[in-house]
């Protein structure tokens, strides 16, 4: 493998190390926004087909790069990977979100799921990871990624995309134990999938908590933190003589960001309901931050989106630990254009920003 990365940014940023400029990379940044996607999903019959041929997942990874002079590559892939690989048979039809066509319904459901091996059922996903780092050649690193046990358990326990979850929270109020015994084998299924990522090549790991949100501030620390805190606590933290560095991610959990900085994770993704100044005065200093534009700006006129970029740069203020993000994913209906504006602005105007390198 080619140890040498020219473009360290990111990993600098994520470990609040100094750097010339603020790294950027967007949560969706492959995806429906670009024709060219929609015409690679097209030619391979299915996003699933996308995710599970490597060749498909690396020139899909690849797209967004060839376009923007964004810091990060993101591994191709989706969070549910993982619950189709414990059995549970992914679809996605057109319009209507993931489905399962086996989904969590009674007890006996739930003790018979197993911890897949990532390099049997996952292996795609593991040869996608090889094939990109090759065709990468240390441009910029790879990201990995995993949904959180608490994520992945809702999607398993309600078929798909829900509106209201009641099936996941009657059992998180019902059946706790039950519920327990399911984030416990995901968790051991996402340490393992996330360990052979990085052991593949994965530079640094992302975990999407996406539905963390929903939860009560209890309940969010018994189902959710918990479970993230294992798996951070099992990762692999140096390979290629570099750290590995981990991001948590909760959609939501803007309240609860000193627990999840707690968690021995390197960096705190947050999503544009909170002010990143506040967030930094509150745990900028035991970690790296990762954020937080509303996705919506990007609907806005260029000179918007540079006063916008220019804000989220001048909240989080001088100094080391910033990793431009969205609060969420790009969205489908974006110009890609304005995607060009959002990652030149963010260059142009941290550089011209004077200490990069004082904390
Ligand atoms: O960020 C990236 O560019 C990497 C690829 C990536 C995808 N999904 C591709 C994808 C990542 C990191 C994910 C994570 C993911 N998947 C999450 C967590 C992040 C988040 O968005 O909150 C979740 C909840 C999922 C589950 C999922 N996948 C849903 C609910 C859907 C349907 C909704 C939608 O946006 O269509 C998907 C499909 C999906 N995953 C698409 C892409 C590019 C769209 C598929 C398509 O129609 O082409």
């Amino acid at each position: 493998m080619n140890a040498t990365l020219h473009n360290d940014r990111l990993l600098r940023a994520l470990l609040r190390q100094p750097v010339d400029a603020t790294p950027v990379w967007l949560m969706r940044q492959a995806g429906r926004y670009l024709p060219e996607y929609r015409a690679a999903r097209a030619r391979a019959g299915s996003f699933m087909a996308l995710c599970q041929t490597p060749e498909w997942a690396c020139e899909v990874t690849l797209q967004p790069l060839a376009r923007f002079p964004l810091d990060a590559a993101i591994l191709f892939s989706d969070i549910l990977t993982v619950p189709d690989a414990m059995g549970l048979g992914l679809t996605f039809s057109d319009g209507e979100g993931p489905q399962f066509a086996r989904p969590l319904r009674s007890a006996a459901d739930i003790a018979r799921l197993a911890v897949p091996d990532p390099e049997a059922a996952l292996r795609y996903v593991m040869d996608a990871v090889r094939l990109i780092r090759r065709e990468l050649a240390g441009r910029v690193p790879l990201i990995g990624f995993a949904g959180s046990p608490w994520t992945l358990a809702t999607y398993m326990v309600e078929g798909g995309s829900s509106k209201d979850y009641h099936r996941i929270k009657g059992l998180l109020y019902d059946q706790p134990g039950l519920l327990h015994r399911l984030l416990e084998v995901t968790a051991q299924a996402v340490t393992l999938y996330l360990n052979a990522q990085i052991a593949a090549g994965a530079q640094a790991v992302m975990i999407f908590d996406t539905w963390g949100g929903i939860l009560t501030p209890r309940a969010y620390r018994e189902f959710s933190l918990r479970y993230m805190a294992q798996i951070v606590a099992g990762l692999t933290r140096e390979a290629e003589n570099r750290a590995v560095p981990v991001i948590l991610f909760t959609k939501g959990g803007g309240a609860w960001l000193e627990a999840i900085a707690a968690t021995g994770c390197d960096a705190v993704g947050v999503d544009w309901t909170v002010d990143l100044g506040e967030v930094r005065r509150r745990i900028g200093t035991q970690v790296a931050l990762q954020g937080n534009l509303d996705p919506a700006v990007l609907y806005a006129a260029p000179e918007r989106i540079r006063e916008q970029v220019a804000q989220v740069l001048a909240d989080f203020g001088t100094g080391p630990g910033h990793v431009f993000n969205l609060g969420h994913g790009v969205q489908p209906g974006v110009d890609p254009e304005r995607v060009g504006t959002l990652v030149a602005a963010v260059h142009e105007l941290s550089a011209s920003q004077p200490p990069h390198g004082d904390a």
